[in-house]
Parts: structure tokens; sequence; C-alpha cells
């Protein structure tokens, strides 16, 4: 998988590739990662990229040029399957959603800035406007890095345990089952029995049953 990213600040986005699981995904060669500085693609000697928007209002609007160019020389060197522009006014994102496009070969995220993009480039190049929740940051960058985080860590071979991502909270419309590591008990906390029980089947029941219960309690809201 390819993902392409184009930001004002791109160096914002720069260390969580370059830690951990993530780091070792792009070394693997499973995701490469590109950033590209909008700038490159500004107009005029001010290296411009945003403007004051018409019909008046506080802040600025970043230009449809500039995005325009730099999407179109992106699409010149291949085929993109979705560009998308990260936006609290966009779908939020889910595990379905990360789930859906870590199948895809080549993505663009667009990360907004200022007010935001003029409504032209969404007609012109957007294809999927995602959120990351209901709250406003000061850029796409960190919602870049997000999706990009929820979508990599799902490629085969990313993750050391290849189970591990089908057991995630979510991933059956189910938060996690609680879980435990030695010592048995602590400060009198003791580990449920049944985890001690080596009884695989049962083990399984209980934790479906506790995924179950939790989400029921937490978040009753994505249980079908
Ligand atoms: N840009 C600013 N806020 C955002 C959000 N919540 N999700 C995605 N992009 C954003």
């Amino acid at each position: 998988m390819r993902i392409d990213i184009i930001s004002v600040l791109p160096e914002l986005m720069e260390s969580p590739f370059q830690t951990s699981i993530l780091k070792r995904a792009v070394q693997k060669g499973l995701a490469e990662v590109h950033f590209h500085q909008l700038r490159d693609w500004s107009i005029g000697k001010h290296r411009q990229i945003d403007d004051e928007p018409y019909g008046g209002g506080a802040g600025m609007i970043m230009m449809i040029e500039p995005i325009d160019k730099c999407i179109s020389d992106l699409k010149a060197q291949r085929e993109y399957d979705e560009v998308i522009y990260l936006t609290p006014d966009g779908e939020t994102l889910t595990q379905k959603i990360a789930n859906t496009l870590s199948i895809k070969n080549n993505l663009i995220f667009l990360c907004g800035h200022y007010k935001g993009i003029d409504q032209r480039v969404r007609e012109l190049h957007i294809t999927k406007e995602i959120s990351i929740g209901d709250y406003v940051l000061t850029g796409g960058e960190l919602a870049a890095c997000v999706l990009a985080d929820s979508i990599i860590r799902l490629l085969p071979g990313v993750l050391n345990d290849e189970q591990s991502a089908l057991t995630d909270s979510f991933q059956d419309n189910l938060l996690s089952p609680p879980i435990f590591t030695r010592p048995a008990e602590y400060k009198g906390l003791k580990v449920p029995d049944i985890l001690l029980s080596g009884n695989s089947k049962k083990i399984e029941e209980w934790q479906h049953d506790q995924a179950l219960q939790i989400t029921l309690e937490k978040r009753p809201d994505i249980l079908r």
C-alpha cells in the first residue's frame, strides 16, 4: 500500500512513521508513506497557498490551484483508489472504514488547514471525506496520522500476531474483554479463575460473554 499525504506541515507527521510498528511496516515495505509539501505547488513568488474567502468572513481558505496541481501530478504517476480529505465535517472514522481502506493500493490524504479548502477541490478530486471525531483540530495532520495508523496496522504482516487485529475492540462490533497477565494475584486482586483453568472453550465463552456485557454497559450504540 502507498499513501501520499499532502500538507503544509508535513514535519508534524514524521515521527509516527519513524517509531515502532508503523516504522517496521515502512521498513518491511508493507506500507509506503510519502509526504508532499503543498507549498511546492504554490503560486507566485510569495508561495501563496491560501487566500481570503469570497463573500467575506474570518479565516483563510486553501486555494484550489496548488491543491489541484499537486493531486494532478500524483495522479499522472499512478492510479489512486481514493483521494481522502481529512475534515471535521467528514464521515466519522470507524473500524469498518479502516478495514475497507486497508485493501486499497494507493491513497491520497489531503490535510486541511486554516478555514478549510475551496469547495471546488471537493468536486474536482475528493472521493471521501473523513473526520476522526466531533471536535476540531488545528489541521488535518494529526487526523491523517490516526487514519494511516488505523489502516497500516491491518496490512498483512504488520502485526506480529496476525490474529491480534482480529480480536481488537470494534472488529466484531464488540469491545474487547478484560485482559490479564502475571502475577495471578496482586494486592489481593485476582485474575478470574476461568482464565487459569486451561479450558480454552470455556475461556472463549467467558471472553465473549464479558465482551458482550462490557459493550452493553459502555457502548450499546455499536451493538447491532
Ligand atoms: N481537521 C480538523 N479537525 C478534524 C477532525 N476532527 N477530523 C479530521 N480532520 C480534521
